[in-house]
Parts: C-alpha cells; sequence; structure tokens
C-alpha cells in the first residue's frame, strides 16, 4: 500500500503572517500520529523557518520548492540542501516546470539536483509533465518517458527509496484546466510502467506517483481515487486550509 501525500506549493505566495497561520491551520489538521496520509508544505524558502516553528511537534512536514546541486559556497542566490536538512526539512522538490520554464532547468540539471538531494537526505519530489502541443500531437508518453530517463539518470534502486514523482501537465498549472481522471491514470500508469523497466517491479510498486495541476476540494476525490494516483502536488488551492483540508482528507478518504 502506497501512502498517500499531499504536499502544498506555496510557489512565490504568503508573507511571514499568512505563511505562520495557513502552516499552524494545517498542523492542527496533522497530529504527529496522524499515519494515513502525509502532507508536506513547500513555502518560499525565507519563510522556511517560520513554517517549520508553526509545524513543531506536528505530523506537518516542510519542504524546499527548489534547491541548489552544490555544495555551500559562492553561489548567490542559491539554497543549499544542507541548509534545508538544517531547518529540519524532510523534502524539496526538485524540476517544476515553473523552474524548467522559466529558469532553463532541463533534465540534467533535475539529475543533479535530484542526486544532492538524495545525498543530503531529503526525500526529492521529482516534476515531469508535458506541455499542451505536445499532448495534441501524441507525444504525452514519450516526452514523460524521456524526462524520466534524463532527470532519474544514474539513481539506484536504493536511491528511489526516497524519489516521489510528480506528474504535473504544464496546460493544466494554474490554468483552471484539469486533466481528466483517465488522463491523469493513463500518465500515471506510463510512469509506473517505465519505473518497472528502468528499476525493477518493487520499485514500481512503491513509488509514489503525484498528480498535479489545478487540483481542487471537488476534483480530488476523483483524482486520488485512480489505482496509480498516490497523491497530490497542489499550486493555488494550497494557500487556503478552507481547499487545502478537503484535499488532504480526500487522499485519506482513499486508504479509509
Ligand atoms: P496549481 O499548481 O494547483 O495551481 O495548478 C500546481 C503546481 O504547480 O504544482
Amino acid at each position: 500500500m502506497r501512502r498517500p501525500i499531499l504536499a502544498g506549493n506555496w510557489k512565490m505566495n504568503t508573507c511571514r503572517e499568512s505563511a505562520r497561520a495557513l502552516a499552524s491551520a494545517l498542523a492542527e489538521q496533522v497530529p504527529a500520529s496522524r499515519d494515513d496520509v502525509e502532507v508536506i508544505v513547500c513555502p518560499p524558502a525565507v519563510y522556511l523557518e517560520t513554517v517549520l516553528a508553526a509545524a513543531s511537534g506536528s505530523g506537518l512536514q516542510v519542504g524546499g520548492q527548489n534547491s541548489s546541486d552544490q555544495e555551500p559556497g559562492a553561489f548567490t542566490g542559491e539554497t543549499a540542501c544542507e541548509m534545508l536538512t538544517d531547518l529540519g526539512c524532510s523534502s524539496v522538490i526538485i524540476g517544476h516546470s515553473e523552474r524548467r520554464q522559466f529558469y532553463g532547468e532541463c533534465d540534467s540539471v533535475v539529475n543533479s539536483k535530484t542526486k544532492k538531494a538524495l545525498a543530503s537526505g531529503l526525500k526529492a519530489i521529482v516534476c515531469v509533465g508535458e506541455l499542451l502541443d505536445q499532448r495534441e500531437a501524441g507525444k504525452t508518453k514519450a516526452v514523460l518517458e524521456s524526462q524520466m530517463t534524463g532527470s532519474l539518470a544514474d539513481l539506484s534502486v536504493e536511491d528511489m527509496a526516497n524519489v516521489v514523482i510528480a506528474y504535473e501537465p504544464v496546460w493544466a498549472i494554474g490554468t483552471g484546466k484539469v486533466a481528466s481522471n483517465e488522463q491523469a491514470e493513463e500518465a500515471h500508469a506510463c510512469l509506473r510502467t517505465w519505473l518497472e523497466g528502468r528499476f525493477n517491479s518493487d520499485v514500481a510498486a512503491a513509488t509514489r506517483i503525484l498528480y498535479g495541476g489545478s487540483v481542487k476540494p471537488d476534483n480530488a476525490a476523483g483524482l486520488l481515487s485512480q489505482p496509480n494516483v498516490d497523491g497530490a502536488l497542489v499550486g493555488g488551492a494550497s494557500l487556503k486550509p478552507e481547499l487545502f483540508i478537503p484535499i488532504i482528507d480526500a487522499g485519506a478518504a482513499t486508504v479509509a
């Protein structure tokens, strides 16, 4: 049984006070004893410490939105994985489509960041997903396989214990256009088959594959109940407890 993960990607949103309030509201829903689902929030780096303090003593995990593939040193503006673990972060999002699109992160950069995150003891949430024109051209499977091949290059079976995949069709991110349950399931099944071919059936069976792209309370139950969908990476709806909590509940309902 794969334990669902509900992860909130706050992107470049919140201020110190709203970050603290949001984290406190979520921490109340996720006591340390909660073991049906994993809930992770990924605030802006400058608010990590505020959010970690609000989550302290609860089961709410905190992660970064991005991290460097380098050791600490002369890299202006970057955040080292060592700094994320030093603060108490459990995980980091790597290769989000906004990083790929606006900051030129290609699969080989995603790969070196993933390796560095794993070597530092972080769980890597590695994002893949096709553009609209790639889907329309019937290239979704080829795009996903090529992103997986590049992003997970050189990783071992052991490494995969700390890798989570997020399937985020780029056309569904922040657009309100959600993938249908069938489109999500088809892509997730394709990713799982790829994992089996590249690693083995145990890795394929154990790896959590999250769906991301306009997940909202009204579509969460349908998406999360697909057999190969093991959780969600949520942007906009993760900024409001009244939207994110029902999504957490929908994830929990799949294991009840
Ligand atoms: P969205 O973002 O839920 O606002 O579409 C998802 C993401 O980018 O991770």
